[in-house]
């Protein structure tokens, strides 16, 4: 019987909105922007002033640490933040596109405008997004450049390979750039990627004074963002995170340690097709056709610092080993050791890449904005269940993902925890009131709402 009543009483209310275009989805729901910083660990700002950081904290929500998935590298993290997947769902298991066969390794910038190294199936929240109304954008943002089912982000700017990481004139320009977007062409969710303080901690090491003086920047940055809302008026109808893809840890050279090698305990040549290696804490081979036994005897035990598994019985608490691509053997090492191949060429002082369990491969999380409470410290948590936390900030149904949203509920404000289903449905259908439908008022959804909405949802 409700069935009936709601749909007598929500017909006026969709013709008399947005002048006879309902645009599905244009709801009440708060703009979003998604910044990261990579590379960020997560105590970056307890050894350096950070008053603006410090002042969002109180303003908004600080978690204590953020969890990445494993592997603990940019584009494989970056994914599972805007799909909400596990990286073995997701397919994008390295920074690096490879193909056993031709033997191609494509650096981090080259992989992010191939679509193939992409979509495998997992849609991040920028089409999802999209295809529920919602008008999105990427700024540098890894695997923004790509489509997706066919569909590319509505716009989208993909890092050039002569990007400069750290000039801040330029991160300052980048922020009015996606402040306009908000404004005058109306964005409701951008997502915005810095390359630093990754470089850095690359370059010299995460303990070092170059570091602290691009959290220094960073900090700054976050000021001028912080500036640049206000002067937009978007304070009242933007929602910010800010988060990043993992940590960074100091690497342990020889003569202090024996370095990995594995060269001295295979041959590349009579044993190895194919190989992931020289690229930080983790590694993988394919073994030539018949020797995959020989090679997981010859390296399971070789080095006190190196852990060796076949794919098969990797450890499933990393969620990472399933996937197709995963090569038949999987290798990670102790904190700060590199996973040398043939060679030890390797200049990094600072690297990732590591189990996700170590607190040096912890990153961060904040937030603030309109949907967010003030002061708020959470308990750490893992990036997955950002996922569900945008949708929701969205007014977006999710698809089927690895996270979930009882993690990070009570970081919003009240409205959201009351907020049923059925709301959260009709909400995303645009029927409720909406800044763009200024004459509706908030009104609590009638009951059965969702049965007779359901079959409009796309
Ligand atoms: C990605 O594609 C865009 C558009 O074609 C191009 O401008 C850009 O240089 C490409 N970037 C990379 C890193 O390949
Ligand atoms: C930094 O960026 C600004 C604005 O894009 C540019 O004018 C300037 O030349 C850049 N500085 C350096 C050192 O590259
Ligand atoms: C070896 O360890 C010492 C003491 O921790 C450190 O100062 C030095 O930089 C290390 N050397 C290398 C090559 O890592
Ligand atoms: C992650 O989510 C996908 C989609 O719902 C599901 O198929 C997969 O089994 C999930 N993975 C885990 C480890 O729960």
């Amino acid at each position: 019987m409700t069935g009936f009543c709601s749909l007598a009483l929500l017909l006026p209310v969709l013709l008399g909105c947005a002048g006879g275009h309902p645009v599905p989805g244009r709801a009440s729901f708060h703009k979003l922007l998604l910044i990261s910083f990579d590379g960020f660990r997560w105590d970056y700002d307890q050894d350096v002033d950070t008053p603006h950081m410090d002042r969002l904290a109180r303003q908004g929500v600080k978690a204590k640490y953020l969890t990445p998935p494993f592997v603990t590298m940019t584009s494989p993290s970056h994914f599972t933040t805007i799909s909400g997947r596990w990286i073995e769902d997701h397919g994008v298991i390295h920074n690096m596109m490879f193909n056993t066969e031709t033997q191609w390794k494509y650096s981090y910038k080259t992989t992010q405008n191939k679509t193939e190294w992409w979509d495998n199936g997992a849609l991040p929240l920028w089409i999802t997004a999209q295809r529920q109304g919602r008008k999105t954008a990427s700024f540098h943002y890894p695997g923004g450049g790509a489509k997706y089912n066919g569909e590319p982000v509505q716009r989208s700017l993909v890092e050039s390979y002569t990007h400069p990481d750290s000039n801040e004139t330029e991160w300052r320009e980048n922020i009015d750039i996606v402040m306009n977007w908000f404004t005058k062409e109306d964005f409701d969710f951008v997502t915005l990627y810095y390359g630093e303080p990754d470089s850095v901690g690359h370059r010299v090491g995460p303990e070092t004074n170059d570091r602290r003086v691009i959290i220094q920047q960073i900090d700054r940055t976050i000021g001028y963002l912080v500036e640049a809302i206000e002067r937009h008026g978007l304070t009242e109808h933007l929602n910010v995170i800010i988060t990043s893809d993992h940590g960074m840890t100091t690497v342990k050279k020889q003569p202090n340690v024996t370095e990995i090698l594995l060269t001295n305990y295979i041959k590349f040549k009579d044993l190895v097709k194919f190989d992931i290696v020289d690229y930080g804490g983790f590694g993988m081979l394919l073994p030539k056709p018949g020797q995959e036994e020989a090679v997981y005897q010859a390296l399971k035990d070789a080095h006190p610092h190196l852990k060796v598994y076949k794919k098969e019985d990797f450890p499933e608490r990393f969620h990472f080993a399933k996937h197709e691509r995963v090569l038949p053997i999987v290798m990670y090492a102790d904190s700060g050791y590199n996973i040398n191949g043939q060679l030890i060429i390797y200049f990094n002082k600072g690297d990732h890449g590591f189990d996700n369990a170590l607190m040096d491969m912890k990153t961060i999380f904040r937030a603030f904005g309109p949907d967010f409470k003030k002061n708020y410290l959470a308990e750490s948590f893992d990036s997955i269940h950002i996922y569900p936390l945008m949708c929701r900030l969205l007014g977006v149904t999710p698809e089927p993902h690895n996270g979930s949203l009882a993690v990070t509920q009570d970081m919003l404000l009240d409205r959201h925890d009351q907020q049923s289903d059925s709301v959260a449905h009709a909400k995303t259908l645009g029927m409720y009131w909406s800044p763009r439908c200024p004459a509706l008022r908030p009104q609590a959804p009638p009951s059965g709402a969702r049965a007779y909405v359901g079959p409009a949802s796309r």
